[in-house]
């Protein structure tokens, strides 16, 4: 992922702006912190009036009365349990906030990485942007549940003691305040150290985490290669890392609470001790309820301080994993400028016209000014002088140039790393050309739309993937109004249907996470059902036979003859013999296409060809 130059304050405002979607139930919380704080600091001021106007004449009388105290008794609690309810309710209304904060951003999360070109996916650990959705939301939560409103409850403390404090006694006001001084010095030393080392520490787990992930997938070749012991120290030694960028991280933050209690206690004693002479000697107007009420008030001056600076931790590792999601977020997304599209028409009166009826065939319409205009679709590809290179500096296709007419078989043969597969790739628009011009029925492919040309393209791709599902689920992913029938149908075409059948539950067998309980060829059977059932104008089959044994591979190729009638299809194979049969064989080396003929005639031409067909009998 792009890195950029990290700014906390921007990352910190964007943040907010996720927040402030929940404006009213923040508005309600920030009044409750108010009557909870302020019921608080009204509570610990009580104390002189209950002291001074209560308790001592009480001590001092022959009689006692004590009707007058137990009402203001009374008050006092009346006061704290609307505190108490107050922080009862923004506690709960806080967690609706977070949990739905954390919803909205992983939804964003998720949708804008729908979006995202492949090359993305080619530069980007996997298991590093699992992290992102795990870890670094993570950090959110507590930021969000806990800092926020604790910044804010300390800040209308810290105005409402102040004033409390300057109103009974403003010496030892100032006595409070120096040691406050004190404290705030302690947090900037010792807080800003760790700043710095929670963004190492996110980027170390998600880099743990990526690391995790590669393991879990490769599992069977480190077992069949004996890596397991160097596996465990590589991963030993990347966790040490991660575990010295926690402990760094948290080193100076966790000092900083028992540092700020201590200041708290000795300045507790101060005022104990100093308020004591200054009452005794009469100076100041210090009594001994304002005594009483500024140990108390002292301390709901120092706590909130000491909470502030506890979540500098929280705040400081939520901006870390923020910014790391934002990065994802700000990840440039696929962009599609392509204005043609495919609608259903029919023939009216010599020309294309739109068409509801179900006989109704493909055709690109393209928008116009005056009215759209309509080519049909039928599945002539061209290619004119294409260059292409995955970087740069590294050219992979050089100066492609073909022809397939609606219904030819055009297949590519060559060896590996020759460029077959980035033909494919250029022609659904993974990647963009970089020279020269692809058509689709005479329309250059780069002002198709991405989701109609993809859609017109039938793909069955050298990877083969299966998502968590029935097997009805897995073919249907191909066309999502598939009857059962056409599902069954497509699934014959690709000879999927008998071992289906043998499958335990049959077409209701739930196929889990990527097929691991089918075998490699029966995945592809499945996944040349998946584009059968589609019915496009061009197939694309990128070693879709490779895995299956040549009987069935003579049954499939039969049953894809029949599917390609009438189609456009590109078959790339390293099998010479599913290609024979092709109207044109391109043969590919080092990105060029070498040689072009049908079978007979290369291997008349006794070339490039002719070898390989020699080398794989
Ligand atoms: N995502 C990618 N990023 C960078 N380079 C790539 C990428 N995919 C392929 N390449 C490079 O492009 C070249 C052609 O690869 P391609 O996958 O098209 O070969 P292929 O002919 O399909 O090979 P095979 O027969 O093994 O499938 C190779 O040199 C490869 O290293
Ligand atoms: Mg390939």
């Amino acid at each position: 992922m792009t890195k950029k130059n990290s700014e906390p304050l921007k990352t910190a405002l964007r943040l907010l702006r996720y927040i402030g979607r929940y404006r009213a139930l923040l508005a309600f919380v920030f009044l409750c912190i108010i009557v909870s704080s302020v019921a608080g600091v009204a509570g610990s001021g009580f104390i002189e009036t209950l002291v001074d106007d209560y308790i001592t004449p009480l001590l001092l009388s022959e009689r006692p009365e004590f009707s007058a105290l137990a009402r203001a008794v009374a008050w006092l609690a009346l006061v704290y349990a609307a505190g108490i309810a107050a922080t009862l309710f923004y506690n709960r209304a806080m967690v609706t906030i977070t949990q739905s904060v954390l919803k909205k951003v992983r939804d964003d999360m998720f949708a804008h990485m729908q979006s995202l070109p492949v090359r993305f996916f080619d530069r980007n650990s996997f298991g590093d942007l699992m992290s992102r959705y795990t870890n670094d939301v993570d950090t959110l939560q507590q930021m969000i549940s806990q800092s926020i409103p604790q910044a804010f409850s300390s800040a209308i403390t810290i105005v409402a003691v102040t004033c409390a404090m300057l109103l009974i006694n403003p010496p030892l006001t100032l006595l409070v305040f120096a040691c406050v001084g004190l404290m705030l010095l302690v947090v900037r030393q010792v807080g800003g150290r760790s700043a710095r080392h929670f963004m190492a520490q996110q980027k170390m787990l998600g880099e743990v985490n990526g690391y995790i992930e590669e393991m879990i997938n490769g599992q069977k070749v480190v077992k069949v290669f004996c890596r397991e012991e160097e596996v465990k120290a590589v991963f030993d030694a990347k966790n040490d890392a991660l575990a010295r960028q926690a402990a760094s991280a948290n080193r100076f933050a966790n000092i900083l609470m028992p540092i700020m209690a201590n200041i708290g206690n000795l300045q507790y004693v101060l005022i104990a001790v100093l308020g004591g002479a200054l009452a005794a000697a009469g100076v100041g107007g210090v009594t001994l309820g304002a005594i009483g009420a500024f140990l108390s008030l002292s301390r709901s001056f120092a706590m909130p301080i000491a909470q502030i600076s506890m979540q500098i931790n929280s705040v400081v590792m939520a901006l870390a994993g923020a910014e790391r999601i934002f990065q994802l977020l700000d990840e440039e997304t696929e962009t599609d400028d392509g204005v043609v599209t495919l609608a259903a028409v029919e023939e009216k009166g010599g020309i294309l016209a739109p068409s509801q009826a179900a006989a109704a065939r493909w055709a690109w319409r393209r928008p116009g000014e005056t009215g759209a205009e309509y080519v049909e679709a039928r599945g002539q590809v061209e290619f004119r002088g294409v260059n292409f290179g995955y970087t740069e500096d590294k050219p992979v296709l050089r100066d492609i140039s073909l022809y397939a007419k609606p219904g030819q078989k055009i297949a590519f043969v060559g060896a590996t790393g020759a460029g077959k597969t980035t033909v494919t790739n250029l022609l659904n628009r993974f990647y963009e050309i970089t020279e020269g011009v692809v058509l689709f029925d005479g329309v250059p492919i780069g002002e198709i739309s991405k989701s109609a040309l993809r859609r017109s393209l039938g793909m069955v791709l050298q990877d083969t993937r299966l998502f968590t599902g029935s097997v009805w689920e897995n073919i249907r992913y191909g066309r999502l109004d598939a009857t059962d029938e056409e599902v069954v149908a497509a699934a014959r075409l690709a000879n999927a249907h008998d071992f289906i059948e043998r499958l335990p539950e049959g077409y209701d067998t739930v196929i889990d996470g990527d097929g691991g309980s089918l075998s490699q060829g029966q995945r592809q059977l499945l996944s040349i059902a998946r584009a059968a059932v589609l019915s496009p104008p061009v197939m694309i089959l990128d070693e879709a036979t490779s895995s299956i044994d040549t009987r069935t591979e003579a049954i499939v190729q039969k049953g894809m003859d029949s599917l390609m009638e009438g189609r456009t299809v590109f078959v790339i194979a390293h099998r010479l013999s599913t290609v024979q049969n092709a109207k044109a064989i391109m043969v590919m080396e080092q990105g060029r296409v070498i040689e072009r003929g049908d079978h007979e005639s290369l291997l008349a031409a006794k070339g490039r060809y002719y070898q390989l067909y020699q080398g794989a009998d």
